[in-house]
């Protein structure tokens, strides 16, 4: 299956993406991710994106959609995948509209002050990617990331003034898409409340999986 995770920043798109892949046996692929290593690794692409990504802005869309449709041509995304993070306005999805055809289209919504607890407690493993949270999901040992034993950090984005502007960006940019992708008949739209298991069901439950 080709999916897209939709929903503004905090919703849980890469916590249940993550879900979602090794279920269907397909790749996550998060454009966050990919643009997070490349800053990580002083790449000329994370050069260039860092600022755009610090200030809770969009990476230019030349940029993004060639990255993106890099990664989807790989020989694992021929099976499927799980897309987090693009498309992003309706530029970027007419681009993807000429480079796969999309199953169905996951749509978390959730309360905006609920996004910003969830974004503000948020740490990450900057070495194999895995998401926690220091109130509901946190990591066995504090601090150490269960998954590769690596410290876990907290994103450079997640300052409170930065996820508010990130979720304006949304707001402005992104959320138009929900229509976009309902005029098409793929939009599923899922309630992001509550535990992450019960979260994961509900997605279950409308991908009739
Ligand atoms: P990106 O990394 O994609 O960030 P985002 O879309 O803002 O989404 P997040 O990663 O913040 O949230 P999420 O919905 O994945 O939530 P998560 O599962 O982590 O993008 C970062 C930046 O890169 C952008 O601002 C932009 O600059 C750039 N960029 C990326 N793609 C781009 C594109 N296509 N075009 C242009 N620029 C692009 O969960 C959040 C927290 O909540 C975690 O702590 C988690 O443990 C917790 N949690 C999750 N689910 C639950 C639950 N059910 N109950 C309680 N806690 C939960």
């Amino acid at each position: 299956m080709r999916i897209i995770m939709l929903g503004p920043p905090g919703a849980g798109k890469g916590t249940q993406a993550v879900k979602l892949a090794e279920r269907l046996k397909v790749p996550h692929i998060s454009t966050g991710d990919i643009l997070r290593r490349n800053v990580a690794k002083k790449t000329k692409l994370g050069q260039h994106a860092q600022k755009y990504m610090a200030a809770g802005k969009l990476v230019p869309d030349d940029v993004v959609i060639e990255m993106t449709a890099k990664r989807l041509k790989e020989p694992d995304a021929k099976r499927g995948f799980i897309l987090d993070g693009f498309p992003r306005n309706l530029a970027q999805a007419t681009a993807l509209d000429g480079l796969a055809e999309i199953d169905a289209v996951v749509n978390l919504f959730l309360d905006p002050e609920d996004l910003v607890k969830r974004s503000t407690g948020r740490w990450v493993c900057p070495n194999c990617d895995a998401v926690y949270h220091v109130l509901t999901n946190p990591p066995k040992r504090r601090g150490v990331c269960d998954k590769c034993g690596s410290a876990i950090i907290q994103r450079e984005d997640d300052k409170e003034e930065v996820v508010r502007t990130r979720i304006r960006t949304y707001d402005d940019q992104t959320a138009p898409l929900v229509a976009h992708y309902k005029g098409k008949g793929l939009l599923r739209d899922v309630y992001a409340s509550g535990h992450i298991a019960e979260v994961q069901h509900r997605i279950l439950e409308v991908l009739r999986l």
